[in-house]
């Protein structure tokens, strides 16, 4: 028989709380973090139920659990039981990650920064270029603000409910003051000056993998670089219609992984050597395009 034991008694914890989670990545990222940097700590998934979110919280609190991940669908709904919030999680109105702090947690939105450690990995320039988002949801919002505090030159929206778009194009303008256009959908072929677009709804995502939000293809002849925050599967259509067009394409395994790296580095207080995020960051990525068993093990 084998003993193991990979927990001590001075383990620190740290955790996700959503529903559902059970097909989350997060583990697999902190826990290599805690691996491949020697840290005495676990990333453990907490399915919790939105009755319970409060109770959660304080349970979490009490058994020092020094840091939590919030996902769907509680980044807004953690808001009310935190004693502080940074600037993106205050922009955006939705948090992802928790620390422990005397007397709560404090919340910090690393969506945002997720993105943009993404784009600037892949080598993509925010300042100064046109950008169209394509959705008006929290990611949207999340990518909207990030983009906006990098001196996009002009933000266009395209939302299915122009309505949305609009709100989120007011919320933006409230902290920056770069031109925001929002426009339908369906009129996204008529532009002609956008350099990048951000695919941030959930067309195309596993198990609708036949869906793109783009039905006609020659919008993407117009434009130089397409991202979506999708990474199953690993190209979506859209990214697979933009690759056609000669597009640079960039999927959402970037901006899942570094808002986890962000994550961690507040938890720990410090930043993590760029060597050891650039090698974990390919072997991960590696592990995932190659591992055909993920594509059910996730969401
Ligand atoms: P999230 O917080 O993950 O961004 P959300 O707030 O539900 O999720 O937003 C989902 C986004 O995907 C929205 O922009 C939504 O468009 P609507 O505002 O019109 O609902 C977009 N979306 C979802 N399904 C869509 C579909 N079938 N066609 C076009 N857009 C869609």
């Amino acid at each position: 028989m084998t003993v193991v034991n990979f927990v001590q008694g001075d383990t620190r914890v740290y955790g996700l709380i959503g529903n559902p989670i059970a097909h989350t990545l997060s583990p697999l990222i902190h826990n290599s973090l805690n691996k491949i940097l020697g840290n005495n700590a676990v990333y453990v998934p907490f399915e919790v139920f939105s009755q319970g979110l409060k109770a959660a919280l304080e349970g979490a609190y009490e058994l020092n659990i020094q840091g939590l991940n919030v996902t769907y669908p509680y980044k807004e709904a953690v808001i009310p039981h935190l004693i502080d919030m940074d600037a993106y999680g205050k922009q955006i109105g939705a948090v992802n990650t928790l620390k422990k702090s005397e007397g709560g947690y404090v919340g910090y939105n690393t969506d945002a920064c997720g993105l943009l450690m993404s784009l600037k990995e892949e080598q993509i320039q925010i300042e100064n270029h046109n950008i169209l988002i394509i959705g008006a949801g929290g990611a949207a919002k999340a990518a909207a603000m990030a983009l906006s505090s990098q001196k996009a030159k002009k933000i266009y929206i395209a939302n299915r409910t122009e309505k949305r778009a609009e709100d989120l194009a007011k919320a933006v303008q409230q902290y920056y003051s770069l031109p925001i256009e929002v426009l339908p959908l369906s009129d996204i072929h008529l532009l002609n000056d956008v350099d990048i677009c951000l695919q941030t709804t959930s067309l195309g995502m596993h198990p609708q993998e036949g869906q793109s939000p783009v039905n006609d293809d020659s919008f993407f002849n117009k434009i130089t670089v397409a991202v979506d925050i999708i990474y199953n599967p690993w190209e979506s259509l859209f990214l697979k219609q933009a690759k056609k067009a000669g597009c640079k394409t960039v999927n959402g395994f970037g901006m899942l992984f570094y808002q986890a790296v962000k994550a961690y580095e507040i938890w720990i207080g410090q930043e993590i050597s760029k060597d050891k995020i650039a090698s974990l960051y390919q072997s991960l990525k590696k592990k995932l395009k190659e591992n055909k068993d993920w594509k059910e093990g996730f969401s």
